[in-house]
């Protein structure tokens, strides 16, 4: 403890002689491709190129954080994947340019969504990220004949069962406090549409999917990170099952993305050495595409159709985030500065934050979490 703040004192001091400041932001968004960030650029409400700050260890494609001349909002782009994402949120994090401790982290990208509980250019907020690549899978052709898809946790002999072997990333919760305030700041936003999301809308037209077809709003609901891009009703379905058996019943699963769980997991290695605080997360992702076609369609043509959704799930990601970068900024003194306290378990699986986790086998640290995999 005495060592990393001795290291962070004279890290300090070494920047301030060579003529550098550390910069102490109050909001930290983040972005995975490029068009998700040039949304946020050259707007009226703040000017996120007014610096420029190269962070070693950053995507060689995305180099720099870029943020507000007084430093108050900065952003960056991870790259894709969870590999991109979890590399440059570590060295942000360990960048001595940067004094994180008291910033809200919102995570800001485009997913694709359940037409169950959303639908295309809706924002959604999450409360539980699962990792849904990390399980076994089989080919769906040579897969046991009862088997209800190809997937199934690791260590475990069937679908629907906990997994056996436990690696940490499996899922995150974050802070609902804060998910609802956020929520209602989103909401004082008015989300755009489009005629082509409109036609997407239309065609499905199963009662199970009603959600798809209303206009554009503000969900709570949960989101499965994994690197393999998928599309189909019966990978949404077992991922839908993951979700629901990894969180205790708990998450709703509703977005589908490659990064969440990558950048939670190195957010967590920075709360655990003080770098930041997991209290102050927002895991933001709006509706660019529906994970499965309409009943009938095929997996095929709903991956290879023109992307309709791209344009407004950029745009209302940008609408509604800058109403909550907004809110924590005006409200930072009141409110944000001293934290919103969470009602509800944060943190992995493992418990390393402390407290017990409200899903898996249990902290591995108070001794209850006993099967973790060697
Ligand atoms: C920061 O970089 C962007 C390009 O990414 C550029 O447009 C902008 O002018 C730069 N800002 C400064 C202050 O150099
Ligand atoms: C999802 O879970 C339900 C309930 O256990 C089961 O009936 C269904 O076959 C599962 N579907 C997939 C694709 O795993």
């Amino acid at each position: 403890m005495l060592w990393q703040w001795s290291q962070s004192v004279l890290s300090s001091l070494l920047l301030t002689c060579a003529g550098y400041g550390v910069i102490k932001p109050r909001v930290f968004l983040v972005n995975m491709f490029h068009s998700e960030a040039v949304e946020w650029y050259n707007i009226p409400e703040f000017d996120l190129l007014a610096q420029n700050i190269t962070v070693p260890g950053l995507s060689p494609l995305f180099p720099d954080v870029h943020c507000t001349q007084d430093g108050s909002i900065c952003q960056l782009i991870t790259g894709q994947g969870e590999i991109n994402a979890a590399s440059t949120m570590s060295s942000l994090l360990n960048s001595p340019r940067f004094d994180l401790r008291s910033t809200y982290f919102l995570l800001a990208g485009i997913a694709g969504v359940s037409p169950r509980h959303a639908t295309v250019g809706s924002v959604t907020f999450a409360r539980f990220a699962v990792q849904g690549g990390l399980q076994h899978e089989f080919d769906a052709r040579e897969k046991p004949a009862h088997f209800p898809s190809g997937y199934f946790a690791q260590g475990t002999t069937a679908p629907g069962q906990y997994p056996v072997w436990i690696d940490g990333t499996e899922v995150f919760e974050v802070n609902d406090a804060l998910r609802q305030v956020a929520v209602g700041l989103a909401r004082t936003a008015k989300l755009t549409d489009t005629d082509d999301c409109k036609r997407l809308r239309a065609t499905y037209t199963s009662p199970i999917f009603a959600a798809a077809t209303a206009p554009p709003s503000i969900v709570m609901c949960d989101t499965l990170t994994s690197d393999t891009y998928w599309s189909g009703a019966l990978l949404a379905e077992a991922f839908e099952n993951t979700t629901s058996v990894f969180t205790n019943g708990q998450g709703v699963y509703c977005s589908t993305q490659q990064e969440d769980n990558a950048i939670l997991n190195a957010l967590l290695r920075g709360a655990i050495s003080r770098l930041v605080d997991f209290s102050r997360i927002i895991v933001m992702r709006s509706a660019s595409d529906f994970d499965r076609p309409p009943e009938g369609g095929s997996a095929a043509d709903n991956l290879f159709a023109p992307v309709v959704g791209f344009p407004p799930a950029l745009l209302n990601l940008r609408i509604a985030g800058v109403k909550v970068v907004q809110g924590i900024i005006d409200g930072w003194a009141a409110t944000f500065e001293r934290g919103i306290e969470p009602s509800n378990y944060i943190g992995d699986i493992l418990g390393s934050l402390g407290g017990e986790p409200d899903f898996g086998p249990g902290s591995v640290f108070s001794g209850k979490g006993a099967r973790i995999s060697a």
